[in-house]
């Protein structure tokens, strides 16, 4: 049986409207997801999570702004995320909101077993002290003394200034895995990716750095905004710190005897939220493990990935300048060009290995051109055109070309065997672009293919020439399967178009079926001779880069 194979994204807080920056992540995921199940040949052993984060005292504030009780507003913006996932494509497993009984009622029991157990050094792992520092209100985060300085104590979300807050809380002893966690990032490199951002934490957690222990906790007062949470158990005076509540949620979506085998996770997330990820989480999780016989399963996430960041045509996008590329500017992006080529343009184009990257609109038509228009759609559109026109629609036969024709030196079969495996390897490391690029340059090679072959040429001579035909045969048989290997490459991003392609040629790989199978030129899936390869639609209409953006006026602002 396969191993499993679980994913998650961020939970998103819920008090925001779904941007670019949510649907990146999740639609990064969901290619990664469904080329995870293609390569396994089932569906049964992929489980790609997403959600909504609900228990910031934002929620509280904003709530009231919109005469709503939290969970009302909670309700209605998780709503929003779930709308905003599914015009995406997004294939997920679940959808999990913290404000769900299953996580609700799941978190105490994981907090009492850790405040039952005893640290490294045989004192408490969560004990109750009192905190003071900067607190980022926008970030609903506590900033470092140094950070606070360095951002002139304002919130690097939006401006505000930050709050010197004493407090009462439970703290969890990370300072006691200091070590530990910074054996398990150098020993592994792949555990926190991409390399740069490994660096950095490791730069984080080496000596003379040092690791202090972290609020799991915040008073519950009389201010209705702290009375929203989780409360810690046995003390109704505190509630769970939402990062720490928000961080369990990969566990509680899993820890069910069905799901359990899914664990340990891989988690795709922005840069801006890595710490959590790569150092709290593991610890908690270390921590948790040996707290209890109970969750002696618990083991390590398998890789915690931290992508860059999205720009909007040359700007960081914020609030104030209001030019976030909100769901609404996808939507209209979608629109004139395909949802699938709105998912191709995020994954390819995105920001996965760590350096920002520009959302422009002349850049997305440079690559809407270059992949899919002059692309697969017009590959596709030319052999299905010349099959139909020579050969009256019905695939004609493959074989080799005799050695020393044009385009003898194309081995299709190591062409195409070549171009799986580098996608393989490609999604391994999360470099999606290098992953549905080899279908993309499979593409160019077809195109290359008949530009060195002239088919239409030979067309010409199969009246004078008897071997002409079968020659011609041959070259369109190689050029469709080619481009249905591509298609199936290419597939993950693009589903929808991709699925239209194969199913107008008959081709769709039945469910169950492993993509290095479908993959085989001539194999158990590929196109068989007679077999009606239809013309069929422009996939994608060219793209004009005088054509103003689409959606007019800058990005609406979301909602604060
Ligand atoms: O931090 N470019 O939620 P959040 C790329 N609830 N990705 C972006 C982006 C941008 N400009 N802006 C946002 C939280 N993102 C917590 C997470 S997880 C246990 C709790 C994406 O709503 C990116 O994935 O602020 C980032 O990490 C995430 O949205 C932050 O979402
Ligand atoms: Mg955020």
């Amino acid at each position: 049986m396969p191993e499993p194979f679980y994913l998650t994204t961020p939970i998103y807080y819920v008090n925001d409207r779904p941007h670019i920056g949510h649907c990146y992540t999740t639609v990064v995921a969901d290619v990664v997801a469904r080329f995870e199940r293609l390569r396994r040949g089932s569906a049964a052993d992929v489980f790609l999570l997403t959600g909504t984060d609900e228990h910031a005292d934002k929620v509280v504030t904003s709530a009231a702004a919109h005469g709503k009780s939290p969970q009302q507003w909670a309700d209605q913006n998780a709503e929003e995320f779930r709308k905003a996932f599914a015009f995406m494509g997004v294939s997920n497993d679940d959808f999990i909101r913290t404000t769900e009984p299953r996580h609700r009622d799941r978190v105490p029991h994981y907090i009492r077993a850790l405040m039952n157990a005893k640290g490294p050094d045989g004192k408490g792992l969560i004990y109750r002290g009192e905190f003071t520092g900067w607190y980022d209100e926008s970030a609903e985060a506590y900033v470092t003394d140094t950070a606070a300085r360095e951002q002139d104590y304002k919130s690097t979300i939006g401006g505000r200034p930050l709050v010197k807050r004493t407090e009462p809380c439970y703290f969890f002893k990370l300072s006691a895995y200091q070590q530990p966690l910074l054996d398990l990032i150098s020993q592994n490199p792949a555990f926190v990716q991409p390399d740069a951002r490994r660096q950095e934490v490791l730069g984080r957690l080496r000596p003379p750095a040092v690791l202090n222990d972290v609020p799991v906790s915040r008073p519950v007062t009389d201010d209705p905004a702290t009375q929203w949470g989780i409360r810690i158990p046995g003390d109704d005076a505190h509630r769970v710190y939402v990062w720490i509540d928000a961080l369990f949620n990969y566990l509680t979506v899993v820890d069910t005897p069905e799901r359990r085998r899914f664990w340990p996770a891989r988690h795709v997330l922005g840069k801006d939220i890595l710490w959590f990820h790569a150092v709290i989480w593991p610890a908690l999780l270390m921590a948790l493990k040996v707290a209890s016989p109970e969750f002696a399963w618990v083991a390590l996430p398998r890789q915690v990935f931290g992508h860059g960041w999205w720009i909007s045509e040359g700007q960081k996008m914020s609030k104030s300048l209001g030019n976030f590329i909100d769901l609404e500017r996808l939507k209209a992006y979608a629109d004139r060009y395909s949802l699938d080529a709105v998912r191709w343009y995020l994954a390819t184009q995105g920001p996965l290995s760590g350096t920002d990257s520009d959302f422009s609109h002349a850049k997305f038509v440079e690559t809407y051109n270059a992949d899919l228009a002059n692309g697969i759609g017009n590959c596709a559109s030319r052999v299905g055109n010349m099959v139909e026109k020579y050969f009256g629609g019905a695939l004609p036969a493959g074989g080799r070309l005799e050695a020393g024709q044009p385009g003898a030196e194309y081995d299709w079969p190591s062409l195409t065997r070549a171009a799986g495996a580098r996608a393989v390897e490609a999604m391994g490391t999360m470099d999606l672009a290098g992953a549905l690029g080899a279908g993309a340059d499979l593409v160019r090679q077809v195109d290359q293919y008949i530009n060195v072959t002239a088919p239409f040429k030979i067309a010409k001579t199969v009246e004078s020439d008897p071997n002409a035909k079968t020659r011609l045969g041959t070259i369109l048989h190689h050029c469709a399967e080619a481009v249905r290997v591509a298609a199936v490459l290419m597939s993950p991003a693009m589903p929808g178009k991709m699925g239209a392609l194969l199913a107008s040629w008959g081709a769709s790989p039945p469910a169950g079926a492993r993509l290095e199978a479908v993959c085989e030129f001539d194999g158990p899936h590929g196109l068989r001779a007679g077999q009606r390869v239809a013309k069929g639609e422009i996939l994608f209409q060219r793209a004009n880069p005088a054509d103003p953006p689409p959606g007019a006026g800058p990005g609406t602002t979301p909602a604060a």
